[in-house]
């Protein structure tokens, strides 16, 4: 059994831009440059915030957080996406989601150009991928391609069993193995929720990727020998020995699970990590792509 090590890979790849970015600097004078909308003080976003900016910062972006109060119209929220969408210092735009009930997300989302879409949320963009033409790749799953690709894990003709059916992780990454190319070309099960049995669909996988935020919703008798384990999950459970009082786990029995697997990512360290490389390397290509400089 080989752990997918997520969080090794993720600093890797924040390197290779950093240095990309240096010499993008060295050739154009110009920087890529992100900005972060972040509407009221939902905690968790706040953290997520925090390391996408700290992120940007080490690398050597232009970074800005636009810090908004819950109140804010969803007006005046538009006009503020679109004075982004029209600054050349800014080649990324990140509306942190939630956002607060007043204010319609599709709408947002929806209002940020095409070209600084470094989230991958615009349906232009969710359209794009499916028929497989080139365009900004949500960050998470975005991020589990490219440990399959970095632990040469192949694909081709695996079948990949997807759990969960949301628009950030697994309907975007069934759509990215099912397309017909290098790293890809699987044959996809989504299942979810109104599965009678799950695990008829589970122990057919040669590759699992548990997407539910279920706390260990996986376990050992739902899969065969040998199986590669992605496990998408982030959920807090009690655990009176930590100072907190509670842990991160997974969706997958990991302890039991593992003893079963090829190679699995762990919780924490695995794909969660993986999420703001992609949104490093997003924010490059978009840099790229507005100015016209590889
Ligand atoms: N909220 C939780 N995850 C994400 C993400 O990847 N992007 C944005 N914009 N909001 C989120």
């Amino acid at each position: 059994m080989q752990i997918i090590d997520g969080k090794k890979t993720s600093a890797e790849i924040r390197e290779e831009i950093k240095v990309k970015v240096e010499k993008l600097k060295e050739k154009s004078g110009k920087v890529p440059g992100l900005v972060t909308i972040l509407v009221g003080e939902d905690p968790a976003s706040q953290v997520y915030v925090n390391s996408k900016i700290k992120a940007c910062v080490e690398i050597g972006m232009h970074s800005k957080l636009e810090k908004l109060d819950a109140s804010i119209s969803e007006e005046e929220l538009l006009r503020l996406v679109n004075q982004y969408n029209n600054d050349p210092l800014f080649h990324g735009i990140l509306v942190q989601l939630p956002l607060p009930k007043h204010i319609d997300e599709d709408k947002v989302i929806e209002a940020i150009n095409l070209n600084k879409d470094v989230d991958g949320f615009h349906p232009s963009s969710v359209g794009k991928l499916v028929i497989g033409k080139d365009t900004f790749k949500s960050c998470t799953p975005f991020g589990i391609m490219e440990l399959l690709k970095r632990y040469k894990i192949e694909t081709k003709g695996k079948h990949v069993v997807v759990v969960g059916r949301s628009n950030i992780v697994g309907k975007p990454i069934a759509n990215m193995l099912v397309q017909k190319e290098e790293g890809a070309n699987a044959v996809v099960t989504v299942c979810h929720s109104a599965a009678p049995d799950l695990s008829i669909f589970t122990k057919q996988a040669d590759i699992l990727i548990a997407a539910v935020g279920r706390a260990h919703l996986i376990t050992k008798d739902m899969v065969k020998d040998g199986v590669v384990i992605i496990d998408v999950g982030i959920n807090r459970i009690d655990a009176r020995e930590k100072k907190k009082g509670y842990k991160l786990v997974g969706d997958v029995d990991f302890d039991n699970v593992s003893e079963k697997s090829s190679f699995i990512t762990p919780v924490p360290g695995g794909v969660g990590p993986m999420t703001i490389a992609m949104l490093m390397t997003n924010t490059l290509k978009a840099f790229s792509k507005l100015e016209n400089i590889n």
